[in-house]
């Protein structure tokens, strides 16, 4: 079966992942499309040489706008020229405007994969995404809190001295500073977050830790790529595998107006069923505060 990848916007985060997507044989064709003309074309034959290491047979080609429009994937990850500030609703402005160009194309072709968004602030960029080019919901979402739902895995599990894949649970509300742990309904090792004997203390400097892992990582290399790739690899994967395998992704809200992530099933045709997680009062306000800032945006 055919599996073909477009990434639009090559950076550090669209590179990473066309490395990973090819060297782990996840994709058939791979198209990479990029403002920068020449990084397109290098990731492209850089690729190319790393193919036939891992014995690969992958297509790759560049800056090829109607071979991205026919991809079954378009991962989208452009970025601002200059990353100023680690907030990541500062890139609105700068980023909207390449994000309604992709839109606008997508609309004409009644482009009929799905688009996958990284780009930050990620839940306002994929509603901006959806809302402009007409696609249904089911096949337009964002990576939003899967991949801080990877570092709560990480840190928790350090903290516990448990493999992270033992910890389950999710990050909830906006890919942004207002996400929250969603601490009752985290399981580690089978048993409720609750019987692990936790001290509140600890467990609120570990929910700032996963909200803020970004600037850590940004701190010592100017960029975060590593996860951010291999999670989304793994969404693509569970599209094209048809698995139906749960993720914490960016999905529209109608309750809450907005998109904001929720566990929710990757299957081939886009999205399946979603899980709600049933929130306390307190895990409840704080998602409302993360959709009350993920609506200002989108509304500006
Ligand atoms: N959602 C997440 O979990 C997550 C994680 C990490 C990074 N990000 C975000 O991913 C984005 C990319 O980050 P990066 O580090 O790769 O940035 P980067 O600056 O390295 O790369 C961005 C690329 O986009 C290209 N580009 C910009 N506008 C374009 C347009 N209109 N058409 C085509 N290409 C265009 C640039 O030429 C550049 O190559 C940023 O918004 C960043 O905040 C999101």
């Amino acid at each position: 079966m055919n599996r073909h990848v477009a990434i639009f916007g090559c950076g550090n985060v669209g590179s990473s992942l066309a490395h990973v997507l090819v060297t782990r044989g996840m994709v058939s064709e791979l198209t990479l499309v990029d403002a920068d003309n020449g990084k397109a074309e290098g990731h492209a034959l850089d690729l190319q040489d790393a193919n036939i290491a891992f014995d690969g047979n992958v297509t790759i080609r560049a800056n090829d706008t109607s071979a991205m429009l026919r991809a079954d994937i378009i991962v989208v990850a452009i970025g601002p020229k200059v990353i100023t500030s680690i907030d990541r609703l500062d890139e609105f402005n700068e980023n909207s405007a390449g994000i309604l160009e992709l839109a606008s194309k997508l609309k004409t072709v009644g482009f009929t994969g799905i688009v996958l968004n990284i780009t930050n602030p990620c839940d306002v960029i994929t509603q901006v995404l959806q809302e402009a080019s007409g696609l249904p919901k089911s096949r337009v979402f964002g990576t939003g809190t899967s991949l801080d739902t990877l570092r709560l895995q990480r840190l928790l599990g350090n903290l516990l001295k448990v493999s992270p894949s033992d910890v389950h649970g999710f990050m909830g509300g906006e890919h942004g500073d207002s996400q929250f742990v969603v601490w009752s309904s985290v399981h580690v090792a089978n048993r409720h977050i609750n019987s692990w004997d936790i001290p509140q203390g600890a467990k609120d400097e570990l929910e700032r830790q996963v909200a803020h892992a970004a600037t850590a990582i940004y701190n010592g290399k100017k960029c975060t790529e590593y996860g951010i790739a291999g999670i989304t690899s793994k969404i693509c994967e569970a599209i094209f595998d048809d698995s139906e395998k749960v993720f914490s992704v960016s999905v529209f809200d109608e309750r809450a107006g907005c998109y904001i992530s929720h566990p929710t099933q990757i299957m081939r045709s886009g999205l399946g069923m979603r899980f709600t997680l049933s929130l306390n009062e307190q895990e409840q306000i704080k998602f409302d505060g993360s959709a009350a800032i993920i609506r200002k945006f989108v509304n500006q």
